[in-house]
């Protein structure tokens, strides 16, 4: 990815190697494209400079930026437990950007040795789960803040863990003390939960009008809970900046996110439909799920001047951990996938591997070369599977990160993010909605009960 000095480097050699048999995309192939997305990249230029994809200017918000470090600087001091309560894109980006640049042990570590609060994201309604959280903050919620997120304002998981940490806050703590330790994100205007927070005075952040969940993360939404537990907020926008020069680029040839949107749209049509992430780097794990919610929301649909159905399946799998459990299947099940590799070229650190066991080989080579270290059998074993896949005949990209700090990660959220409108062009089809999860959302306020929903369009 040599444009616009982005750090991230895309590697396409091995759709195109000849080993690929009928299963490579050629040049030609992609240059066939080029005219049509020479045409979308324009579009989506225009578009944006009318107000569109408004995702495009988060890295910009200077208002909302400032906004957030303020209500940092109100409550870092005085929070020892931060509890995140949201769903969907209201959460996996908040994870992602955690496990991704903080270390995977940040809860365990004493306050000294961490960067702010302990980080516990509750995207789910499972009771069990829930209260075994609840139970690590034992009395403690006089240094505990709650960061209730939801776009809408309207979600019933959302909604209800906010009713029960609401009543656990105010229980401890008192009416007034109590609900001083929430801080709600939520929309500018609209929904019941901007309501509560005017009737009620809450603390609040703002998600950016024009903003959907899964495409969030670079506003109050995921940089909140970010920069209370220490991540370089600045560096991670820096990074969406960098690469919005790069996706901005009006080449198809040089664009990095019109180049993996053509890829995975011609994979497509040529009957590979599923995406596989894999990243080789356990701190780029949630970012795999959080591409897969943005993915599968935006882009499984059905096309309006067709009734197709249509989209990627985006699956995530992590190596070397699923080399042991998925690969099997990825080389000799149905050939229907394109895999997309991440890979760390310095690790933050690494653990150098002895050389012990004189006689046992299968020992012995582990530690034996200079780079007998835990980073470099990481990285072997990606290579490795990477030409095991290519001898199935199964195409792969590899995405380089030189390092994983906020910049990359910065610029990765941005390039996933912007593949999306191009694809949703390629596809004929609106990424920015997602009607297909409404009727769920009835049929629960139905089984509530909730007033209103007496009468959903289908019963058991
Ligand atoms: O991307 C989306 O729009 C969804 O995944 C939402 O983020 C999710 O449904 C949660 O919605 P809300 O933030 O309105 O509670």
């Amino acid at each position: 990815m040599s444009s616009k000095q982005v750090a991230l480097r895309l590697n396409t050699h091995y759709v195109h190697d000849n080993r690929l048999g009928e299963h490579r995309l050629t040049e030609q192939d992609l240059a066939d494209l080029y005219p049509r997305v020479t045409k979308i990249i324009e579009e989506i230029a225009n578009e944006r400079s009318q107000g569109d994809h408004r995702f495009r200017e988060l890295p910009y918000a200077k208002e909302q930026i400032a906004e957030i470090k303020q209500a940092v600087a109100d409550h870092r001091e005085t929070t020892e437990n931060l509890i995140v309560l949201g769903i969907g894109g209201s959460a996996l980006g908040n994870i992602a950007l955690q496990t991704g640049l903080n270390p995977s042990t940040y809860n365990l570590l004493p306050r000294q040795l961490r960067n702010g609060p302990r980080l516990f994201v509750l995207d789910n309604v499972d009771p069990v789960h829930f209260e075994a959280v609840m139970d690590v903050i034992g009395d403690d919620w006089g240094r505990t803040l709650v960061n209730v997120i939801s776009k809408s304002g309207e979600t019933a998981e959302t909604s209800a863990q906010f009713l029960i940490v609401r009543d656990r806050l105010r229980e401890a703590l008192g009416e007034a003390e109590g609900e001083d330790r929430l801080i709600v994100t939520t929309d500018t205007a609209q929904g019941t939960m901007r309501q509560i927070v005017n009737d009620q005075e809450y603390h609040s952040l703002t998600v950016p009008d024009g903003v959907g969940g899964r495409f969030s993360v670079l506003s109050a939404v995921g940089l909140f809970s970010a920069a209370m537990c220490g991540i370089d907020i600045d560096a991670l926008l820096e990074g969406a900046a960098a690469m919005d020069r790069a996706v901005s680029d009006p080449n198809p040839q040089s664009n990095p996110a019109a180049q993996i949107a053509m890829i995975h749209y011609l994979y497509a049509e040529a009957g590979k439909p599923m995406h596989v992430m894999m990243p080789y780097s356990q701190q780029l794990r949630d970012l795999a799920d959080w591409y897969r919610q943005l993915w599968a929301e935006s882009l499984g649909k059905i096309r309006p001047r067709d009734h197709k159905n249509v989209g990627p399946t985006p699956i995530k799998a992590l190596g070397a951990t699923d080399q042991h459990s998925q690969v099997q299947l990825y080389r000799e099940g149905p050939n229907d996938k394109v895999f997309t590799f991440l890979e760390v070229d310095e690790f933050e650190c690494d653990s150098v591997i002895p050389m012990a066991f004189e006689g046992y080989e299968a020992m012995q080579y582990l530690g034996r070369s200079e780079d007998g270290t835990l980073g470099n059998l990481l990285n072997i074993e990606k290579k490795a599977t990477q030409l095991a896949m290519l001898a199935s005949e199964r195409p792969s990209l590899t995405l380089h990160f030189p390092q994983i700090n906020a910049r990359t990660v910065g610029e990765f959220i941005y390039l996933y993010e912007s593949i999306i409108p191009i694809m949703g062009k390629l596809y004929g089809i609106n990424p920015y909605d997602q009607p297909a999860v409404e009727l769920g959302k009835i049929l629960t306020f139905h089984f509530m009960g909730r007033k209103g929903y007496e009468n959903p369009p289908m019963t058991l």
